[in-house]
């Protein structure tokens, strides 16, 4: 989604600065980009449809200035156009607005500038920001104060930078339901939609609540204000744990390839420190704040969106099955406008990769009065989620930058694990083998990423079907739903998802020699029923490519296609069979010729409902 960078300093050098903060932004998905700097007094501007390179060459090398604010744009009201691209202008061009988010009320808000004489020139809901801005400068003391008056008007989500041609040497930016984070350096701020924006310049930043705002200076120093309740925030900079090394490709071709060969290390990075196979323990310490609560709580609700909603599909089975506990996994979009009874025995789960998803956010706020714990799988460190939530667990995947997720649901799977045995409190029979087997997935992983070659030519073979079906019992029911989005989402291959046993009740009317089906069919107490659903496909003409356990002799015999993978344990599965199923949707979007770490139409983050 959009990205917004703002770059302030001594140094002449906000221009590149704001660029490689836009470069960094990339990953999270955008259509145009654009650029205002302040040149004296004159705001200049420049916006180009297409990469953030395209800004750059148009830039060229003279490229001075000290103050500036830049967008990478993710077209949501009106279409992909240089006018439509920000920074957005009042109608003299003396303030400048870029802004991640929507204007909910845009629409009323327009109205009534209009009335009064505005001229807009976008189709965006941003531009009314610029408009109102200056209509309340013709009435306020300063700047600031009209700056205020205009957030107070502003309803929906946003992530605002704005500069003014008439205070050269100040940048403001604003925070409501958006991420923004604030780098703070030696005689710089910087403010961007995220910390891979500030890390050229600095580590130590300020995450921005709603409902506050940032006053920045040429000499780096900030002034932060609440301006709901009109009260200055003293906040203390954080030091930020981040490799730059591992933001990069390195020798890969692309990020989601990266991403997917990190596998064995994720597994291992998301256990580290956590269990201890030798006696038999674990350790969350993310929980150890809600240890009194978490032994009263009677059911518990899973909110998350995409992939990592299928990876607290995974949780369920896993809660449930070791630690005896009720489990309910929604649809963060959903969950929030459900009038649902929710007792405070109840935790609500929320998991998210960025940590920034609106929807997972929408579903933390709606229980926030209702004295529920509230906890956290996250990825980001110091995101929105993770700071929203009483207690949680970091998966410590490391940034993923491709759209489509892959090593972020390992970490999920593992870390939901990890918390099925915690909550078992040692009780389920399950907890010794689990800890051993988590321990020994990493190298299993690693076997499974030796078959690419193989994974490659099923890829060129299957590349050309327009339908696909994806079927799995128990554990391999949320795999098959994250299988079909995978290859749905890096191929544009309509793939469906479902539980095996469905097949009868529908889905088996659209099988022929056409509609190809990509059975996971790996050791446990349900397969031989798996086996019976893979006849009823092949009796229609359907091919079947499955995903089987080493050994398995049997599926050879029904099935087009074998990938194997090793030995483990039925509750461990997902996080093998996911790795197999990346790769092969991988490949498949390589063979078509996709782009594929940017998927069409999609973004990284999905910041605004
Ligand atoms: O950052 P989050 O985990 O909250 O994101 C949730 C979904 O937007 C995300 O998983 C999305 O479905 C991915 N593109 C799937 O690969």
């Amino acid at each position: 989604m959009c990205g917004i960078v703002g770059y302030i300093g001594s140094q002449q050098r906000a221009i590149d600065a704001v660029l490689n903060g836009l470069t960094a932004l990339e990953y999270r998905g955008y259509d145009s980009a654009g650029i205002a700097f302040l040149d004296g007094e004159t705001i200049i501007t420049n916006k180009q449809v297409g990469r953030v390179q395209a800004l750059r060459d148009a830039l060229g090398d003279d490229k001075t200035a000290m103050t500036a604010i830049g967008h990478t744009r993710w077209a949501t009201h009106g279409g992909v156009t240089i006018k439509n691209a920000h920074p957005h202008y009042n109608s003299d061009q003396t303030i400048a607005v870029v802004h991640n988010g929507i204007i909910e009320n845009h629409v009323e808000l327009r109205n009534s500038l209009r009335a009064q004489g505005y001229i807009f020139v976008s189709d965006t809901d941003t531009e009314v920001v610029s408009h109102l801005i200056d209509l309340y400068r013709r009435s306020s003391k300063t700047f600031q104060e009209a700056f205020e008056q205009a957030l107070g008007q502003l309803r929906g989500a946003y992530a605002l930078g704005v500069i003014t041609a008439e205070e050269p040497d100040v940048l403001y930016a604003a925070r409501l339901s958006s991420p923004l984070v604030l780098g703070v350096g030696d005689g710089m701020c910087i403010v961007a939609s995220d910390p891979s924006a500030v890390m050229e310049h600095t580590r130590r930043v300020v995450y921005l609540n709603d409902y506050e705002f940032i006053r920045a200076e040429r000499d780096g120093t900030y002034h932060i204000k609440d301006f709901k309740h009109s009260l200055p925030v003293s906040r203390k900079a954080e030091v930020l744990d981040y490799d730059a090394t591992k933001a990069g490709k390195g020798d890969y071709a692309h990020f989601m390839l990266k991403e997917i060969y990190e596998a064995p290390y994720t597994l291992r990075s998301a256990t580290l420190g956590r269990i201890r196979v030798e006696s038999s323990t674990t350790k969350l310490g993310g929980l150890e704040n809600v240890t009194s609560q978490l032994r009263y709580i009677d059911r518990l609700v899973i909110v998350a969106c995409g992939t990592s909603y299928y990876a607290g599909l995974v949780g369920e089975y896993l809660i449930e099955e070791i630690a005896g506990i009720p489990v309910e996994v929604q649809l963060a979009s959903e969950f929030k406008y459900r009038n649902e009874p929710f007792s405070r025995s109840t935790a609500l789960l929320a998991i998210s990769q960025s940590g920034e998803t609106a929807d997972t956010i929408a579903a933390l706020k709606k229980v926030e009065d209702y004295g529920c714990l509230r906890l956290g799988v996250v990825n980001t460190v110091g995101s929105t989620i993770a700071r929203m939530t009483d207690a949680g667990v970091y998966c410590h995947a490391g940034p993923e930058q491709a759209v489509a997720s892959t090593k972020a649901f390992i970490a999920q799977v593992t870390v939901l694990t990890l918390i099925a045995l915690h909550l078992s409190n040692g009780a389920s029979k399950l907890y010794r083998p689990l800890l051993a087997e988590l321990d020994a997935l990493p190298k299993k992983a690693e076997t499974i990423l030796a078959q690419a070659a193989s994974m490659k030519r099923l890829a060129k073979k299957y590349a050309h079907y327009r339908d696909f079906m994806f079927l799995g019992r128990g554990y391999g029911y949320p795999c098959a739903l994250e299988g079909a989005l995978k290859l749905k989402e890096t191929s544009y291959i309509h793939a469906e998802g479902y539980a095996a046993g469905e097949m009868k009740h529908g889905p088996l009317a659209m099988i022929d020699p056409d509609f190809p089906t990509f059975a996971i069919a790996t050791h446990s107490p349900l397969l031989e029923k798996t086996y019976s659903n893979i006849e009823e496909i092949r009796a229609r003409q359907g091919k079947v490519l499955a995903i089987a356990t080493e050994g398995n002799e049997t599926i050879a015999r029904l099935a087009d296609d074998v990938i194997y993978i090793p030995e483990t344990l039925d509750q461990t599965s997902p996080l093998l069979v996911a790795i197999a199923m990346q790769l092969f949707s991988y490949y498949v979007a390589v063979t078509k010729g996709y782009d594929v770490d940017r998927p069409r139409n999609l973004a990284k983050s999905v910041t605004v409902e």
